[in-house]
């Protein structure tokens, strides 16, 4: 059978929905479900992720050859069933709720899925991928390899919460797998809810908090919490933990061990949370690089593809990366669920594929992650019209001239260009830009824009042939995935005997709204292919400053996700205090801008 021309993929009802189309094994678009619903990690069936997709396929469900779900109900089912049959009688208290959930729909993904595509043909068929096999495709096939060793790590698919495998041209082998409840996603997780952050979106946080603590509890969780080998496998001592019951991640046994019960949001956070983050943090990465030195030997492969919700742990990348355990590192920009719509999708072509389509030189296929909608000029003017905008249009290199000018000046821009990322991350066209050598830089934009008061430093970007004259990184980081040591000719003393948040206000270097209290930095690395115009930006911007390095953060308030639409946009940017906002080659200056809508302005909060 000649493989499908065009395959759907979709991830959905965990967090974080999302849709995947391929075109002859290439992606043509992806995209998260949250970014058009704007409700953040949206688990919902990804509808109008879907439509998109399609729409930018230029085709209807109808031409659709295969249809594939990131993983499969079944067995996640059974997961759930013996769980809580495990545990019961506490599980059974939550137990009915689950089980209505899952016959009110999930069981039968099939019928859900051709009555939401009613166009879709009766041929064509629904299959559904592994959890972690589409992690797994996800991590491999769009990357630069064509040989590598794959690691996926996460909370819980149907039971793996580890696996390693090998890539090869068009196959993957799993070799070995961790299962559920042993999970390095689930253990950060329960640290994560543990320090007061939210499940799912807060361990990006839980990292960040890390490196004001110390790692004074890393003895007590490898000697309660974790039996660790040496192979980086790990057994689970569930008498510390409660999720296997479904209502709390974590018991009183666990608090007692760390000093206390469990942060609450809207509580200060203590030293006491900066130390148990540092010593989780600290576990982690023992854990991500013994998996991985295993994942080496077992393979003997020199490459390494990474992906599953851990694999969005920046720190314990760039640690991989020094530690040289392998000699090059790709990590699947959408690690999380959203990229399992992608993995599924690829995993279906390449299942059809009779010969080794891919053992030949390839590139990164992520096309820089640049994969949902995009705007024309028309579009955008209408919007700024219906919402009597003023606003200038520029030529391109007008755009640049003016932008690099206002970033000089210290102002705050909204970036709005071509096509949205997949994935947690913005990188370059759903941005927000500022001068990264400004020492207010960090707290205006956390203030004034962000409406938070936040612990970690903003991400550099820098192209990426700068990019080993600012910091300690090897080879490239395009997706904003690894984390690596300012160099220390940027590096500013600081007082000794500083502690904990006093850290903050500190600068640690010539480029202090970057550059975190460790010296650390979480790169992003921008090539010419991948997004010329952010490149010529940083080129400009550079040769007026001498200084290569912007910040970079996405382009939403907190709480809410990254901005789809130029409407979207244009609402964040009069919403906050942001200075300009450049939407494709329109300039607004926010001085020059109607009278605000009431409502909508949020209190700063801590992360
Ligand atoms: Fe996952």
């Amino acid at each position: 059978m000649p493989p499908p021309r065009h395959v759907l993929g979709i991830s959905a009802y965990y967090h974080d929905a999302a849709a995947a189309l391929l075109r002859d094994g290439r992606i043509i678009a992806a995209a998260q479900e949250e970014r058009f619903t704007r409700i953040k990690n949206d688990p919902d069936f990804p509808r109008q992720a879907i439509e998109f997709c399609l729409r930018y396929g230029g085709l209807n469900a109808g031409e659709l050859d295969c249809v594939v779900f990131y993983d499969k109900p079944v067995l996640k089912f059974t997961r759930l069933l013996e769980t809580y049959l495990a545990v019961a009688p506490g599980g059974w208290r939550t137990f009915p709720e689950v089980v209505s959930n899952w016959l009110g729909g999930k069981l039968d993904l099939r019928k859900t899925i051709r009555e939401e595509l009613p166009g879709l043909r009766a041929e064509c068929p629904i299959l559904f991928t592994a959890h972690h096999q589409a992690h797994a495709a996800s991590a491999f096939y769009p990357s630069p390899f064509t040989e590598a060793a794959i690691l996926t790590i996460d909370a819980v698919g149907e039971w793996a919460t580890t696996t390693i495998g090998r890539g090869r041209g068009d196959t993957i082998e799993l070799l070995k797998e961790l299962r559920f409840p042993h999970s390095l996603g689930m253990l950060y997780s329960a640290f994560t809810d543990y320090c007061g952050f939210r499940i799912n979106s807060g361990e990006y946080k839980l990292m960040g908090l890390a490196p004001y603590g110390e790692p004074l509890h890393t003895e007590a969780i490898l000697r309660e919490l974790l039996d660790l080998k040496a192979d980086g496998s790990f057994w689970m001592n569930l008498d510390y933990f409660n999720f296997l019951r479904g209502t709390t991640m974590t018991n009183g046994r666990f608090h007692r061990l760390f000093g206390g019960p469990p942060r609450r949001p809207e509580e200060a956070i203590e030293q006491r949370h900066m130390d148990v983050a540092r010593s989780i943090q600290a576990v982690t990465e023992e854990v991500v690089l013994r998996l991985a030195r295993h994942a080496r030997e077992l393979t003997g492969e020199k490459d390494l593809c990474l992906a599953g919700g851990v694999a969005l742990n920046c720190v314990a990348n760039g640690r991989l990366l020094r530690d040289r355990v392998f000699d090059r590192i790709w990590i699947q920009p959408a690690a999380s669920d959203a990229g399992g719509a992608l993995g599924a999708a690829f995993a279906a072509w390449h299942a059809e594929q009779h010969e080794s389509s891919l053992l030949r030189a390839k590139a990164d296929e992520m096309q820089g992650a640049l994969l949902g909608p995009e705007y024309s000029d028309e579009e955008i003017e209408a919007t700024l019209r219906s919402h009597g905008a003023r606003f200038q249009r520029l030529s391109t290199t007008g755009l640049l001239d003016a932008t690099v000018d206002l970033l000089r000046a210290g102002k705050v821009i909204g970036w709005f260009q071509g096509r949205m990322e997949f994935g947690p991350r913005a990188l370059g066209n759903r941005s927000i830009l500022g001068d990264a050598r400004s020492p207010r830089m960090q707290s205006i934009m956390n203030l004034k824009v962000k409406f938070r008061e936040s612990f970690r430093p903003f991400a550099p970007i820098v192209r990426r042939e700068r990019a080993a004259e600012y910091f300690d990184l090897t080879g490239e980081s395009p997706y904003m995935l690894l984390v690596a040591p300012i160099l220390p000719e940027w590096r500013l003393p600081v007082p000794a005997g500083l502690k904990g948040l006093e850290l903050l206000k500190q600068a640690r270097s010539t480029l202090p709204a970057v550059t975190h209290v460790d010296y650390s930095a979480r790169i992003q690395t921008v090539a010419r292919q991948d997004n010329p115009l952010l490149y010529e930006l940083l080129w400009r911007f550079e040769r007026a400053t001498q200084c290569g390095v912007l910040v970079n953060t996405s382009f939403n308030v907190r709480g809410e996700p990254i901005v789809c639409t130029p409407e979207d946009a244009y609402r964040c940017f009069v919403h906050t205090e942001m200075d300009y906002l450049m939407l494709g080659n329109f300039v607004l200056d926010r001085a020059e801008q109607p009278a605000r809508p009431a409502g909508r302005r949020v209190a700063p909060q801590t992360d």
